[in-house]
């Protein structure tokens, strides 16, 4: 029963797309089991770029089970979208199953994220406004729409009927977007989702527990990053669902003991989008030239990625709170050619030295990095030559740069990205599927 599971160690955009879609290669199943179309995940294959929002990675390789765990949140609207896309690039959503626990992502909540932020003013998050925080309040609150919901008609209509007017008066008390639906425009757009992925709706827990009894492969896509987490993140500047190891389990429907392996994906300095605090960023013409260089600007929304140096207080949190078992590091190439890399390894907070990530907002921007600084290593002209060269053929300095990272979190660096595609890896493990 093997499963592996891939998780963001910093603020998301880490590359975790492009490594779910190099290790499912093998895999029977890819399940999201949080977040919603607020990720946006980039899968480079030959000339061809996928951008998934809502879908697994899974769809971009026909033939397998691509699953939409219980813990997500789904927008029915926007993933026809992104449906039509697959399919014209030659992807294929045969393989799609969503939970029947899954939440909808509705008009309305989008609406509400962007009249929160509104009220928030100079305290805003600065969410993607995609309506996921919204959704998951409805969760909680227990006044959600479910996929299950879609299915059963008299269920559905009361539902409507009941929680539309609550969420219009909501809307006013906001002084949000109006919303020009009813309750009869919204049954039949519901009815219009029912067509379309009615057939896709399922009890996803029991398909991922009788897969992994049959002794299939199982990849698990986090989206976002660990210190995106509504627990362990940087809150309040963080997304609503648990992006954590814990994560899995919950928002999936398996047990804890059928995880096999969760490669932790480290980009080799930091980014974040939104507001929030980074004690490594890069407010100069370093930080520039690392969005230059990476081409850090968001998948979803287009905003300019904030950049810094590499942050191991903040990974060594992630590894904590995920149980990395293996790293993957990543964009190791937009570092080439900077003579010096220095590397956090510790927070100066009030004249002390801090190596645990503090929860508390107010210390976290009081605190200084301190650095260790590497050297840096020389770019090469030929990728393929040097995947092919496999690890002990990267530059010294690279690799020096890798193993003070290995160290300092006590887990092997199994994977190396040295470019978008899916071929620019190089694999020190080999077989992830024992
Ligand atoms: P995700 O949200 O974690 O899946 O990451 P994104 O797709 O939002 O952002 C990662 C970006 O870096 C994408 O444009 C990827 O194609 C790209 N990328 C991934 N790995 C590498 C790498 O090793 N080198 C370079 N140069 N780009 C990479
Ligand atoms: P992937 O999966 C980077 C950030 C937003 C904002 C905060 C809350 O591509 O790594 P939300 O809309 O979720 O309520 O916004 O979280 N955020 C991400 N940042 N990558 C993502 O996803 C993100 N998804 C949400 O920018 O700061
Ligand atoms: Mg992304």
């Amino acid at each position: 029963m093997p499963s592996v599971a891939i998780i963001g160690s910093q603020w998301g955009d880490e590359g975790k797309g492009k490594i779910t879609d190099y290790l499912d290669e093998n895999a029977d199943l890819i399940v999201r089991f949080q977040g919603g179309n607020n990720a946006g995940h980039t899968i480079v294959v030959d000339d061809k770029v996928f951008k998934l929002h809502g879908l697994p990675s899974g769809v971009v390789r026909p033939g397998k089970l691509a699953v939409i765990g219980n813990g997500v949140v789904l927008n029915l609207e926007e993933l026809k979208d992104e449906i039509d896309q697959v399919i014209a690039a030659g992807g294929s959503i045969d393989g799609l199953r969503v939970s029947d626990r899954c939440h909808l992502i509705m008009g309305y909540h989008k609406k509400l994220d962007g009249a929160e932020e509104k009220y928030r003013g100079k305290n805003s998050v600065g969410t993607t406004k995609k309506g996921i925080g919204p959704t998951y309040q409805d969760k909680i609150a227990r006044i959600g729409f479910r996929a299950g919901d879609l299915l059963e008609d008299d269920l559905l209509k009361e539902k409507i009927a009941f929680i539309l007017p609550y969420k219009k008066d909501l809307m006013a008390m906001m002084e949000a977007e109006k919303c020009s639906c009813t309750v009869e425009s919204l049954y039949d757009k519901m009815v219009g989702w029912r067509d379309m992925i009615g057939k896709c709706i399922c009890d996803t827990s029991v398909l991922i527990n009788d897969a992994l009894d049959e002794g299939k492969n199982v990849m698990f896509e986090g989206a976002q990053g660990a210190m995106l987490d509504i627990d362990h993140g940087t809150y309040p500047y963080v997304t609503s669902s648990a992006t954590c190891g814990g994560g899995i389990c919950t928002g999936s429907g398996v047990a804890p003991n059928r995880i096999d392996k969760v490669v932790g994906v480290v980009k080799a300095y930091t980014t974040r989008v939104g507001e929030g605090p980074f004690v490594s960023e890069l407010k100069d013409e370093m930080g520039v030239e690392l969005q230059k260089k990476g081409g850090e600007f968001g998948v979803t929304t287009g905003r300019g990625r904030r950049c810094g140096w590499l942050d191991l207080v903040v990974v060594e949190h992630a590894s904590r709170m995920c149980g990395f078992t293996s790293l993957c590091m990543t964009k190791l190439d937009v570092l080439n050619d900077i003579p010096e890399l220095p590397v956090c390894v510790a927070y100066e907070i009030d004249g002390q030295e801090v190596k645990k990530f503090p929860a508390s907002i107010a210390k976290l921007e009081r605190a200084k990095p301190v650095y260790e600084t590497f050297k840096g290593w020389k770019g090469w002209k030929d990728t393929d030559a040097l995947v092919k060269g496999g690890y002990d053929n990267l530059p010294g300095e690279m690799r020096d740069y890798i193993a003070f990272i290995e160290k300092y979190l006590k887990v092997p660096a199994d994977l190396i990205s040295v470019g978008p595609d899916r071929d620019e890896t190089i694999d020190r493990k080999g077989d992830w599927w024992n």
